[in-house]
């Protein structure tokens, strides 16, 4: 009889689940591409890539990035992008509700290296170029896409540097060596300003080469 019971409650508990869908899924395990692909495919138009690659080093002709903290804009040439590769992915899951879906990726110890213009900005002034060549390896980037599950090229892209780079500076001339910041401790708004820019070149790279192509455009 107590058996009967606890059956009878097991499943309508079973079937109330059932009726009413978990408003949060997570399909995948996270190390699965393939399941992920599979699931984004299902409510959008990406191509599932079956064998996806992603090299350890490329290079991108060029990115242009402001930082409006402090009045200047830059742009990176020649930027050799190492150790995407070793990016994963660290959550993913759907809210039914919303028809959301977050996406995060892990990426240690990125290595960024260009030569990079560095133009700053005065009222009422013209402009000032400077010019150096830089390598610096992030130890940890965090970057969260928030997304209608037909679109990935409208996301929401939120990067984190949850970890100070450590960096190296060739100035190509004397003013630009006596311009640089010596001072640091205004470090933190730098690359969260100058890596907000980077985040979307950096998702599309490894979504559309690993998991599922939207062909979303990399910001130049
Ligand atoms: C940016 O420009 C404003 C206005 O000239 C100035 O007050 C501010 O100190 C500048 N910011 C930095 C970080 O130099």
């Amino acid at each position: 009889m107590l058996l009967k019971v606890i059956l009878i409650l097991w499943w309508a508990h079973y079937c109330y689940a059932d009726i009413r869908l978990p408003k949060i899924l997570r399909p995948c395990k996270l190390s699965d591409h393939k399941c992920i692909g599979d699931n984004l495919a299902a409510n959008s138009f990406c191509k599932i890539k079956k064998n996806g690659y992603l090299p350890s080093k490329y290079v991108q002709e060029s990115l242009h990035f402001d930082t409006p903290y402090f009045n200047a804009s830059y742009i990176d040439h020649n930027l050799i992008i190492r150790n995407q590769d070793k990016c994963y992915v660290s959550e993913f899951f759907f809210n039914t509700q919303t028809d959301r879906v977050v996406l995060s990726l892990d990426c240690p110890n990125l290595d960024l290296e260009s030569d990079r213009t560095f133009i700053q900005h005065r009222t009422y002034q013209e402009d000032t170029y400077y010019h150096y060549h830089i390598r610096g390896v992030y130890p940890m980037i965090h970057i969260t896409m928030n997304f209608p599950s037909m679109d990935l090229c409208s996301a929401s892209i939120f990067t984190d540097v949850a970890q100070m780079p450590k960096f190296h500076i060739d100035p190509k001339n004397k003013p630009t060596a006596n311009h640089l910041a010596k001072d640091l401790s205004y470090l933190h708004i730098f690359e969260r300003e100058n890596c907000h820019a980077r985040g979307p070149g950096l998702a599309y790279k490894f979504i559309d080469s690993l998991i599922c192509d939207y062909g979303c455009p990399v910001p130049k």
